[in-house]
């Protein structure tokens, strides 16, 4: 049976300029179409399915209604056995958070939420695009303790042009005094097919990797100090509340993911589901597999895909497990991004910023 499943809900009230992820801007309509696919692709794959872990990602998960989200999740307990759920994660933008969907989801046994503030900063929150201002992104965070969640996320980006040292630091310090019981900093990255890419082209926008540097240093000094251990590159918790989902991915367990644009892994096989939703609802509807594309993925390139993770976590990538790569990880140990621990190899704290250069290694 497979432990870890994924549900993309690809809607957003509002289209962020950075963002790649698959979304779309939501039509009442459209999403009732959707929802009945997916809950027609879940039953699909229900036999295969008794998970520990479940995760509503997106889009803007938060963004469906509360009788949208009373047919999903009545949906989803009818069809799946979900008596094994240890973590029920939905990602939140602070812009639609109420108390009542937030009692609603407390209710089906949803219980860890991510939120996504990006900044404390009112200034960067609308560089970002951002419908929120960070009084909203406040009382929604104090509005998800209340209906009593005690997982909480905050996604926060670094690296945006104009975002200072500062400013910055001032938004680590304000989630502290929330304490959240985890934290994602992650570096904006510049995506192809969006706003910023196209700005960055244009020589519109331009990154200060010095900066970004002292701001990802920023962040693990900080949140380090106030107890939060960095047990990924973009990832802080406290003991205990390590996202077990994610971690779960960067294992390479195997996972399903439902709905548009879902990656799923089991055994050797990978498959992506339709990206656009009007088709893939069509297609579920219809009654066939809404996926799009699908390999065989051998083990050589899972252990590659194991390797490459592993080695972003404070676990490491264990010497057992590493030979394939020895001549380039004593290399890389050389150029100070990697270190031998005996029995692991870790990144370094150089290692670390450039994690995404050390990942090339086990391509
Ligand atoms: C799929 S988004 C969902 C969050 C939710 N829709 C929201 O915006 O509040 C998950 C997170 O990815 C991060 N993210 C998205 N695009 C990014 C980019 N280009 N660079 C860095 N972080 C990004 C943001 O921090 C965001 O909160
Ligand atoms: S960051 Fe969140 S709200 Fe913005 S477009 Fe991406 S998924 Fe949608």
């Amino acid at each position: 049976m497979i432990e870890h499943l994924y549900i993309h809900i690809p809607f957003c009230p509002n289209i962020c300029p950075y963002c790649a992820f698959y979304k779309e801007s939501a039509g009442r309509e459209r999403v009732e179409t959707f929802l009945d696919a997916l809950l027609v692709e879940t039953e699909q794959r229900s036999s295969q399915l008794k998970p520990r872990t479940v995760f509503f990602g997106g889009g803007t998960p938060s963004a469906l209604s509360i009788p949208q989200f009373e047919k999903l999740l009545g949906g989803l307990h009818a069809r799946l056995d979900l008596s094994n759920v240890e973590e029920w994660t939905i990602e939140m933008n602070p812009a639609t958070v109420a108390a009542d969907k937030a009692s609603l989801l407390k209710e089906a046994g949803i219980n860890r939420i991510s939120m996504g503030v990006q900044s404390w900063d009112d200034g960067v929150l609308k560089s970002l695009g951002r419908t929120h201002d960070a009084d909203k992104a406040e009382e929604s965070f104090h509005t998800l303790r209340k209906a009593g969640f005690d997982n909480l996320s905050i996604d926060l980006i670094f690296g945006v042009p104009g975002q200072s040292l500062k400013s910055w630091r001032d938004s680590l310090e304000r989630s502290l005094r929330l304490a959240p019981e985890h934290l994602s900093a992650y570096g904006l990255t510049y995506e192809e097919d969006t706003e910023f890419f196209t700005k960055l082209g244009r020589g519109e926008m331009a990154p200060d990797e010095g900066l970004e540097a002292d701001q990802f240093e920023l962040a693990g000094e900080l949140l380090g100090k106030a107890g939060y251990a960095q047990y990924e590159v973009s990832n802080y918790s406290l003991p205990g509340r390590e996202s077990q989902h994610n971690s779960a991915y960067w294992r390479g367990s195997d996972y399903i993911g439902l709905g548009p644009s879902a990656f799923s892994t089991v055994g050797s096989k990978r498959w992506r589901n339709i990206r656009e939703t009007g088709i893939y609802s069509k297609t579920a509807m219809a009654g066939s597999t809404a996926v799009d594309f699908k390999e065989e993925v051998s083990e050589k390139v899972k252990a590659g895909e194991r390797a490459a993770f592993g080695m972003r976590t404070n676990a490491g990538l264990p010497f057992s497990e590493s030979s394939a790569w020895e001549l380039e990880l004593r290399e890389a140990a050389g150029q100070g991004l990697v270190i031998d621990k005996g029995d692991r190899w870790l990144l370094t704290d150089r290692g670390r910023l450039l994690a995404d250069t050390v990942a090339e290694i086990f391509v």
